[in-house]
């Protein structure tokens, strides 16, 4: 059924790679976000090559930045009118106080900010699609975490903190998990998913 469009981010490389091709096999056209366009751009053919089936194609935005993920959701909500699953793959996980240029903590900006500004923008599109999904896919660290609930953006964090960003972080991993209905509750178009793989030896 090559109708079924699913996007996926941190789609180039790693598990998100891996989903994709799974999904393309599955038949679907499959959306890959990265921010390296030279290799976007190539895994997307090679994906397409191999599973012969949909379309594969690359988009680009920084998955750090807001700015970026409002733009990206405006152009897939444009040019695809519908999406049946949104795949959130990308994550980083800093040790350290890392800050985006837009002056957020990067764990927290790259695996809860910048993924809830996605699917709102991308709401339009799940709806079209409806039933749609929406997965997050996270990690079982907050198990491990003594998360912050005052700091969040980890604005106290020295280097002899107990909790490191990545920890205070994590913790929105068991909150994310506390709402994953939330798109449900909020629009009736989709549910949400959220999927802790454990470690893997995700490069090539
Ligand atoms: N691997 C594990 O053991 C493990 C365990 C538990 C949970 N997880 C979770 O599983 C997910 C995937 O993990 P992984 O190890 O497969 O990831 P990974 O290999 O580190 O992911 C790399 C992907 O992320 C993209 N990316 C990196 N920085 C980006 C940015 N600023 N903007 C846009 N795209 C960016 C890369 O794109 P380019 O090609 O453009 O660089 C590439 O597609 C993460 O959420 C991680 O927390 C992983």
């Amino acid at each position: 059924m090559a109708d079924r469009t699913a996007v996926v981010t941190g789609g180039t490389a790693g598990i998100g790679r891996a989903v994709s091709e799974g999904l393309a096999a599955d038949g679907f056209n499959v959306i890959i976000v990265g921010h390296n366009p030279g290799r976007g751009e190539r895994v997307a053919r090679d994906i397409q090559d191999r599973t012969n089936r949909g379309h594969v194609e690359f988009e680009a935005a920084d998955l750090s930045s807001l700015a970026d993920a409002r733009a990206l959701g405006e152009r897939l909500v444009r040019q695809h009118g519908r999406l049946d699953v949104v795949v959130h793959n990308f994550g980083g996980m800093y040790a350290d106080r890392r800050v985006t240029g837009e002056g957020h903590e990067a764990t927290l900006a790259t695996n809860v900010l910048v993924p809830l500004r996605l699917t709102l923008e991308l709401v339009p599109a799940l709806r079209a699609a409806a039933p749609s999904r929406v997965v997050f896919v996270n990690s079982d660290a907050h198990k491990f975490a003594k998360p912050d609930l005052d700091d969040l953006e980890a604005e106290r964090f020295t280097a002899a903190s107990t909790c490191t960003p990545a920890r205070n972080c994590s913790s929105f991993w068991s909150l994310d998990a506390l709402v994953s209905g939330w798109p449900t509750a909020a629009y009736p178009c989709s549910w949400s998913t959220r999927v802790a793989p454990g470690p893997s030896r995700s490069r090539r």
